[in-house]
């Protein structure tokens, strides 16, 4: 007879063993529950839902991939930390962003870890709602969306997944855009992740900003001092008036940050050791439309079109 502690192990596992898995990005995909997860991280994300415990005053930073996650935990890092550390200490000086916040779950975010650190908590994660606790949503913890325009997240996750240090072929465009429009990529279907976070959004405005990155490059200033509010940290009339917002946008901008010793010749282990990132692969081009100059025309008309279709009637449109 099996002994009872060993159940739901057993079960989780029995589980695993019946979900679709596909090859072809960097690391193979497993599907839980409608959302394409690295296989080798599956079973330390199924556990979130169960065993993170959320806070009120928690922030969680949520993104889909390759939408300025590093940017964005730059950005509210430095915004949330400015009364203790200005310009000339910042641990960014050191620290690549990825580090900084962690990711509930994985890369530093481990569920026992994120238990002792203290209270307000700026954490963050790519995964969608449905696979967080539901009590991210009743104990009124505040969450940050980042999305961006799909062929140029499109673009930068194929550049991205070439770049990780998995030793294996690289993937080729139209695999990985066949692929990503298909819904499979990680994390994806992206347009899934977006609508969960846009309904939410919409149904808790108070709790849950919603961002694309398109806007952060046109107006980051207003995006700054949005974020400072939303964060319960706005500005002081003394701080807009020495420029600290001007600075904020300019410490963390692409230029700043991927000059800084840390992002030009770093590097971590990510993933469960499975792939190493260099933090110079976390600064390719920051240019919004770069779609462009990888993506034939045919191509990004049928991603549009896609987009088109699965946005429909939402509200949401890039
Ligand atoms: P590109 O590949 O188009 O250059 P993520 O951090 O979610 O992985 O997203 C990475 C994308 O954000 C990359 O896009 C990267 O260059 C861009 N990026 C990183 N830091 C940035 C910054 N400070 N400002 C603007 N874009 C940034």
């Amino acid at each position: 007879k099996g002994s009872s502690t060993n159940e739901p192990e057993s079960n989780t596992e029995a589980l695993i063993a019946t979900l679709p898995t596909r090859e072809g990005w960097s690391t193979p995909l497993t599907l839980y529950n409608n959302c394409w997860l690295r296989s080798h991280m599956l079973r330390r994300f199924m556990a979130v839902r169960d065993n993170f415990k959320p806070r009120r005053d928690d922030i969680i930073l949520a993104t889909h991939p390759k939408s300025g996650t590093t940017w964005l935990k730059a950005l509210a890092f430095t915004i949330s930390t400015r009364s203790r550390c200005d310009f000339t200490d910042s641990p960014l000086l050191t620290n690549n962003p990825q580090r900084v916040v962690p990711f509930i779950g994985a890369m530093g975010g481990d569920l026992d870890v994120l238990e002792t650190l203290p209270s307000p908590r700026l954490l963050a994660t790519h995964l969608p709602p449905s696979l967080l606790p539901p009590a991210v949503s009743t104990v009124g913890c505040r969450v940050v969306y980042l999305c961006r325009e799909p062929k140029d997240a499109f673009v930068s996750r194929w550049h991205f997944d070439n770049k990780m240090g998995k030793g294996g072929a690289p993937i080729t465009l139209d695999d990985a855009f066949n692929m990503f429009c298909e819904g499979v990529s990680p994390f994806g279907p992206f347009w899934d992740h977006y609508l969960q976070y846009w309904k939410e959004s919409l149904a808790r405005p108070q709790e849950v900003m919603f961002l694309k990155y398109e806007e952060i490059v046109s107006d980051p200033l207003t995006v700054v001092r949005k974020l400072a509010s939303f964060l319960d940290v706005p500005f002081t009339e003394e701080e807009e008036k020495s420029g600290v917002v001007d600075q904020v946008v300019s410490f963390c901008s692409f230029e700043s940050l991927r000059n800084l010793d840390v992002n030009k010749t770093g590097g971590a282990e990510r993933a469960g050791g499975k792939i190493f990132i260099q933090h110079s692969s976390l600064f390719r081009k920051g240019k919004v439309g770069d779609w462009v100059n990888h993506m034939s025309n045919e191509m990004g008309e049928k991603m549009d079109r896609l987009v088109e279709e699965k946005f429909k009637g939402t509200g949401l449109e890039f």
